[in-house]
Formats: structure tokens, C-alpha cells, sequence
């Protein structure tokens, strides 16, 4: 049989055809994908990158909850434009934590990666209740419920366990105090709050939505917008003493 027969085996059978195309791209991928499972390099490992503490990880599951990703991407691309825009471009080991990630592909508002630090505490919480107050000329939705929403703490313990699996590592003691380290990273000046630096030294321990009497689902929300983008020292990289 010569070779232009033997093609028209497949040629002629659709079947036979869509196995092929099975075969041959499942090689392709297994090229693709295969090594990344073993090289060291796919995700440098980078001083200053941590877990999500259990309010931020609340915060980020409001996040996800009322579909902030659809107008919002997390991710700086190497550009010019972008980096002078949002800042340093975003390293793969600042979403390594992040399950599932939250790059996006939709910017009808800007990218979110580094946002924290960038306004305070009252404008994000001015502008989550009504974008319009700070951005006159704002298309985005105002979410004025999420101030008056105590934070649901119930299940926090689950969330930090399920990310466990999944590779965060959070330790025994964090997991078991996640219920009351959710509402401590809100109530600074407290006991709880101290113990909650202690097994999260890198976080910051603030009433987020300015009302010390509760914690609500605004106060993890901003907690988790102010931390975005903000555990990598790029100062470090930009200092020419360092390069010289
Ligand atoms: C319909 C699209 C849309 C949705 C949904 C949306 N946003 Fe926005 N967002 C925008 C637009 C447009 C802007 C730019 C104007 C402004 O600042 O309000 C913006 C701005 C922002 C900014 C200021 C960014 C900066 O660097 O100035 C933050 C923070 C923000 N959004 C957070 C959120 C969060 C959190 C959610 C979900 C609770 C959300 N957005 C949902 C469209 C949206």
C-alpha cells in the first residue's frame, strides 16, 4: 500500500480521523503541560509571598461572589503601557495562592493586581457603596449591602482546609483559630488580635470599613483590595545600590 493510500484511510473515515487528531493532540499537550510539572523554575519562589489571611480569603470570596472578575483583571502584563500604568508586572508566584486565580480577561475596569496602598480605606469604602461619590463619570455598580452584612465566619475554618489540600500552606494552628482570627484582623487593639499577628506576622490589623462595633462583609472585602499586589518588595530590584 503506498503512503497516499494509507492516508486516505483517514481521509475517508471520520472516525479514524477524529482519533488521529486525538492522538496527535493529546502528544502536543502532554509536550506542553508535561514539563511544567517538574521543572523547579515554573514558579520562582519570591521573598514576601504569603497565604491569604481568613479575612482576606473572605474578602476574596466576595470577591469572586459578586463577579468583580468580570469587569476586573489581576494580572500586569510586561508592557510598557501597563507597567506604567498598574506598576511592576505581576510574577507567577504572587497568584501561586490563589484558588482559583483571578488574572481575568475583561477590563471594563482597570486591573486590580496592585491596587493595595493605592487609596485608602474610606475611598474604597466610599467607592464600593457608590462609585459615583468619588468617580463622577463611574460605570461601575455600587455594593452598599456589604456594609451592612456581618461577615458570615461559620465556614471559614473549611475554606482554609480546602486550600490546605490544594497545596497553601497554612499550619493546624491557623486553621484552628481561623473563626477568630476573621474577625481579630478587624479589631485592632485587642488580644485577639495580637494572637492573630502572631501566626500571620505579615498582615496588617485595621478596622477596614470604619465601623469598630461590627465586622462585616465590606470590612473583608477592602481588607483584600489593600492587600493586593503589596507582598513583594520591588524596591528591593529597583535600587541601583543593589545592582551595582
Ligand atoms: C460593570 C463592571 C464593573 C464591576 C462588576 C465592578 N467594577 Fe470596579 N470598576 C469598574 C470601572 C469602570 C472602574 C473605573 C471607574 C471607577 O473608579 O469607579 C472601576 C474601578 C474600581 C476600583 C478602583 C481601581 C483603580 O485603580 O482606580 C476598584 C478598587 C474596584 N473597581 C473594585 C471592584 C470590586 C471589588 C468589585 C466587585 C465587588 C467591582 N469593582 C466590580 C467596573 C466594574
Amino acid at each position: 500500500m503506498s503512503v497516499w493510500a494509507k492516508h486516505q484511510i483517514f481521509e475517508k473515515n471520520s472516525i479514524v480521523l477524529l482519533v488521529g487528531i486525538l492522538i496527535m493532540v493529546a502528544i502536543g499537550g502532554l509536550v506542553e503541560i508535561a514539563p511544567l510539572f517538574y521543572l523547579k523554575s515554573t514558579i520562582e519562589k519570591t521573598e514576601g509571598v504569603r497565604p491569604y489571611t481568613p479575612l482576606e480569603l473572605a474578602g476574596r470570596n466576595i470577591y469572586i461572589r459578586e463577579g468583580c472578575y468580570l469587569c476586573h483583571s489581576q494580572m500586569i502584563r510586561p508592557m510598557r503601557d501597563e507597567m506604567e500604568r498598574y506598576g511592576h508586572f505581576s510574577l507567577a508566584a504572587e497568584s501561586m495562592y490563589d484558588h482559583p486565580f483571578q488574572w481575568g480577561s475583561k477590563r471594563t475596569g482597570p486591573d486590580l493586581a496592585r491596587v493595595g496602598g493605592k487609596y485608602s480605606d474610606d475611598w474604597h469604602v466610599a467607592h464600593l457603596m457608590d462609585p459615583r461619590s468619588v468617580v463622577p463619570a463611574s460605570i461601575m455598580p455600587g455594593y452598599p449591602f456589604l456594609k451592612e452584612t456581618r461577615l458570615n465566619t461559620r465556614d471559614i475554618e473549611s475554606h482554609l482546609t480546602v486550600n490546605e489540600v490544594i497545596g497553601v500552606p497554612y499550619t493546624a494552628d491557623q486553621v484552628e483559630a481561623a473563626s477568630k482570627d476573621i474577625l481579630a484582623q478587624a479589631q485592632p487593639d485587642t488580644e485577639a488580635a495580637d494572637a492573630f499577628l502572631e501566626r500571620y506576622p505579615a498582615a496588617v490589623v485595621r478596622d477596614y470599613d470604619g465601623n469598630p462595633k461590627e465586622v462585616t462583609e465590606m470590612d473583608a472585602l477592602v481588607a483584600y483590595l489593600q492587600m493586593l499586589g503589596t507582598t513583594v518588595d520591588f524596591s528591593i530590584y529597583d535600587d541601583k545600590a543593589n545592582l551595582r
